[in-house]
């Protein structure tokens, strides 16, 4: 009798200690919080099934690949877009390599890749980013082939599922500073189980298989035309051209698309944590070796599984409304007191209250001790006292209707306002507006975005090269696209050291093969296939350190977006001095800077098991266990500055990454330099921020904003993409925005096809009421100042708060009143 009692205490004691003041009732988030924190280690043997997911919803705003290339991505989401587009790269790499069999009559199936490769891979998919917790390829039943194993010919595994996550290594023996690396990882095989048990993953036993049952199995009866099909041209080093058409997941504009998403759910008997997937198909042609062609089938034979941690999704606990339009079970969960402000989401906070931010309404400004918007992290903190008497806003008590006829501005002024912008006084155009000591943003973008394929062959090359404090901000807006790079670099340098194709070990096991061109194409295409803002990808090799090859640059390319055919091109037939890649000016600087010194490399730790033999049934150490590799992380790769790529396959503005791997030298003593792998995108996707910054910030459009300087601070706008206008203008303290109206307020996400419009000043997309100025329609005005024609730029300033009320005060009238007489009498 004493445990209900108990049980029935613990409860009250759970929820008195959620509501920590009485102001705060229970809402969505202690729901999932509670659930969150049942679930441990020990109980989840246990709980019933249904305890070990969250609902679908406590994930909202997840990347969809419709819309990837037309919306922005916010910071809030550019780790979950990453495990999207590492399921969806890592799914074409599998199904092209499983099909390349047919690109040459396969000898004996020894093109597919060996164990070694999938398992290194998936540590390769972690590794790179620290985002990524786990990374699984799960193949169906008896529908993985290998040439790991002696006399395996025609045979498969009964279940394959190689997987890596990331340990915590505090208190691990491997390292002895006694702190987190993240940097270790457990590689399994979670194939090796006996079938049909709780273990076994693709058994209904196996509790947390959502992943699996998204897919698989995939019954295919019949036709060859079930599974989506991708071009590729591949022209190789000899100028042979060939066209290979392989199987793939689903195009972005099927329904389903290519990814599906899991419910996050408990990582029970594994990590122990509770994470989110994306699961993407690997299509093969499957069963092989049959002798009939026709009772071969394209399917679905695996799945490719990448993980984070749900901990670290952003929630967003504001109001639904645009920009949030769920579904999302935290929506109108903070704690915004919603008479006088509105809430704001803030990014970074992951599963935890108080990631927003609560600003005034339009209409009302912060009293004067108040500087920036209230931080829910101190809102949620407060107690009741405290709450329900602060935290609000002001009412102004004068507002403004804006001026309906506009004027051009006074000749003074104007004088006044082009001496403080004097880079729009005299000003050079084209190329030269570059190299202005002060920079004029319009001018300057205005040059950019007028190069094109047909003019830029005129243009002198040295201009086609922008200053590499042009692209500003490129590392964190292109993070992903970078680690898609860094992973196919960690993924060789970890091949080249922890494989030995001429081990030989003592059961029928074989080593892998050395890497095969067929692979490198394989992995160079899956970059660009997988990250639509990846718009080429190259693995270039230094020279004699490919196999059999003196040169060896797989180059991947795609000239249009939403396309499903590629081309791919092997650098090294061009191979005269001006164009060889080897000469290139990236190449030669990371080729120098890896030249001997290889100790600032991150070090990787792995702990391989591998199943005991093909039949699998249970796990074993593999021979070098634990081991470890040394690679690249994203400081040491190279930003390149941004070029115009006239005479390329893409003409368009492009900058550039590129990211070294590293191999035993022939002595096996040390490591070397083996080649570099390198992404491109487009430079016009960035966003630019021309706010104030530190003096030593390398950003051209540093300070260029419009704000008045005076009244009001520049605040970035993300998603405005390479234009002018992309931050606001809120009022400083003791400020206040006088308008009333409903100001005209540009949609970033909508405003490629607006921004013609915008500058006109024409049709606009949606009105919304403000407390502050749009960066864009400053600009707009400040160009109409310039061009000196109507403009109210100078009207666009915050006003000294405290108008509370149009009243007249009897005082100061009566002063006011005194004192012009007495002057007049005078
Ligand atoms: C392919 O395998 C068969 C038997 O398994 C063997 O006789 C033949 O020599 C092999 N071919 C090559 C090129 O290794
Ligand atoms: C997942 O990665 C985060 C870093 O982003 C780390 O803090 C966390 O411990 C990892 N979780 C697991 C299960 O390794
Ligand atoms: C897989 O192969 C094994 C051994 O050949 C067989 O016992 C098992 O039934 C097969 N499983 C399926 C799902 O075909
Ligand atoms: C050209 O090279 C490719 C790949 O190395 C090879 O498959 C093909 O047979 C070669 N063609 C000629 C004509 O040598
Ligand atoms: C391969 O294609 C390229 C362009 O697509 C062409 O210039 C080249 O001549 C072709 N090679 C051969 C051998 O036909
Ligand atoms: C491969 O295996 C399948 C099914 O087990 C069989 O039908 C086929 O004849 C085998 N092919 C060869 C070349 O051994
Ligand atoms: C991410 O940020 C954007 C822009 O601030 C916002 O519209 C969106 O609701 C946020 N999403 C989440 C989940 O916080
Ligand atoms: C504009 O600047 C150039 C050189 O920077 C100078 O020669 C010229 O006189 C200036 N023109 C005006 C109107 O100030
Ligand atoms: C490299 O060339 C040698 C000799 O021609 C050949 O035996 C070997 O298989 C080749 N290696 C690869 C990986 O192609
Ligand atoms: C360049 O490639 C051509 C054809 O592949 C070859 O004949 C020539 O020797 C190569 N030149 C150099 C410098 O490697
Ligand atoms: C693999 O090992 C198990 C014992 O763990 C054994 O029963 C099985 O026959 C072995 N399979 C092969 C193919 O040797």
């Amino acid at each position: 009798m004493a445990f209900p009692a108990i049980y029935l205490l613990s409860c009250l004691f759970v929820l008195s200690v959620i509501a920590q003041y009485e102001w705060q009732i229970k809402d969505a988030y202690d729901e999932i919080r509670l659930k969150y924190n049942k679930v441990t280690k020990d109980n989840c043997e246990i709980v019933h099934d249904k305890e070990l997911f969250l609902p679908e919803d406590a994930v909202s705003h997840k990347p969809d690949i419709k819309d990837v290339n037309i919306n922005p991505v916010f910071p809030n989401r550019t780790a979950l877009l990453h495990i999207h587009n590492m399921a969806l790269s890592r799914s074409f790499f599998w199904s092209y390599i499983l099909q390349s069999r047919f690109i040459r009559p396969a000898i004996n199936d020894t093109y597919d890749p060996g164990m070694m490769y999938y398992l290194l891979s998936t540590v390769a998919d972690v590794s790179s980013n620290p985002h990524v917790n786990a990374s699984a390829v799960y193949f169906a039943p008896n529908s993985s082939y290998s040439p790991s194993y002696l006399g395996f010919f025609n045979k498969t595994f009964d279940r394959f599922a190689p997987r890596t996550y990331r340990a915590d290594d505090f208190n691990d023996p491997l390292h002895l500073e006694r702190i987190s690396t993240l940097n270790t990882f457990i590689v399994q095989d979670l194939g090796a189980v006996v079938p049909h048990t709780s273990n076994d993953y693709a058994s209904a036993f196996y509790r947390i298989n959502s992943w699996y049952k998204k897919w698989l199995p995939d019954k295919v009866a019949g036709r060859h035309d079930t599974k989506t099909t991708y071009q590729v041209k591949i022209r190789y080093a000899n100028n042979t051209n060939e066209t290979f058409t392989f199987h793939g997941p689903p195009g972005a504009d099927e329904i389903p698309g290519p990814v599906k998403w899991t419910q996050p759910y408990f990582d029970c008997g594994r990590s122990n944590r509770w994470l989110v997937a994306a699961v993407v198909p690997i299509a093969d042609i499957y069963p092989r070796h049959t002798g009939f062609r026709h009772i071969e089938y394209p399917t679905y034979t695996a799945v490719s599984v990448v993980e984070m941690d749900f901990e670290r999704v952003d929630i967003n606990q504001c109001p639904t409304g645009p920009g949030n339009d769920g579904p999302n079970k935290f929506a109108n969960t903070a704690r915004c007191k919603k008479e006088t402000t509105e809430c704001e989401p803030l990014d970074g906070w992951g599963f935890r209250r108080g990631g927003y931010q609560c600003r005034c309404r339009p209409g009302y400004r912060l009293p004067y001790h108040a500087r920036r918007p209230y931080l829910a992290e101190i809102i949620e903190r407060a107690s009741s006292e405290v709450y329900y008497s602060s935290f609000d806003c002001l009412k102004i008590g004068w507002l403004q209707k804006p001026p309906v006829q506009w004027e051009k501005a006074h000749p003074y002024i104007r004088d006044v306002y082009l001496n403080r912008y004097y880079e729009y006084k005299n000003f050079t155009r084209g190329p030269a507006s570059l190299h202005m000591k002060k920079l004029n943003i319009h001018e300057a973008l205005h040059y950019i975005t007028t190069v094109n394929k047909e003019n830029c062959k005129s243009i002198n090359p040295q201009d086609l090269v922008l200053n590499g404090d042009i692209p500003f901000g490129s590392k964190e807006f292109f993070v992903n696209e970078a680690r898609m790079a860094i992973r196919l670099a960690n993924f060789i340098s970890l091949f080249l050291q922890i494989n030995d194709p001429k081990e030989i070990f003592s059961d029928k096991r074989l080593p892998d093969h050395e890497l095969t061109e067929d692979q490198m194409i394989g992995e160079t295409l899956a970059l660009i296939m997988g990250n639509s803002r990846i718009w080429s990808a190259g693995t270039y090799w230094e020279r004699s350190r490919f196999t059999n090859r003196t040169y060896f640059a797989p180059y991947a390319y795609k000239t249009e977006l939403n396309t499903r055919k590629f081309a791919v091109e092997d650098l090294a037939r061009l191979n005269d001095t001006e164009n060889l890649y080897t000469n290139q000016e990236w190449f030669r600087f990371l080729q120098q800077r890896w030249q001997s010194n290889f100790d600032s490399l991150e070090k990787y730790n792995m702990k391989i098991k591998l199943r005991f033999n093909t039949t699998g049934l249970h796990q074993r150490k593999f021979e070098h266990y634990p081991n470890f590799y040394r690679a690249a992380n994203m400081d040491h790769g190279y930003w390149t500055s941004p070029y115009y790529d006239c005479y390329g396959k893409q003409p368009m503005w492009k900058v550039k990454y590129a990211v070294p791997f590293f191999g035993w030298d022939s002595s096996k003593a040390s490591l070397e330099f083996k080649g570099v792998v390198a992404v491109t995108m487009d430079l016009l996707k960035l966003d630019i921020n021309q706010c104030p910054d530190k003096y030593y910030t390398p950003n051209a459009f540093k300070d260029s904003h419009k704000c008045d300087q005076r009244s009001s601070y520049c605040v970035p706008i993300q998603g405005r993409g390479f234009y002018s206008g992309g931050y606001k203008c809120e009022c400083k303290q003791g400020y206040e925005y006088p308008f009333e109206q409903e100001t005209t307020y540009y949609d970033g996400q909508l405003m490629e096809a607006e921004f013609e419009n915008l500058v006109a000043n024409k049709e606009t997309r949606f009105e919304q009421e403000t407390t502050y100025y749009d960066g864009q329609l400053m600009e707009a005005e400040f160009e109409n100042l310039v061009a000196n024609k109507e403009t109210r730029f100078d009207m666009f300033k915050c006003r000294l708060a405290g108008a509370s009320c149009i009243q007249a005060n009897y005082i100061t009238i009566l002063a006011i009143f005194l004192l012009l007489t007495f002057f007049r009498g005078r």
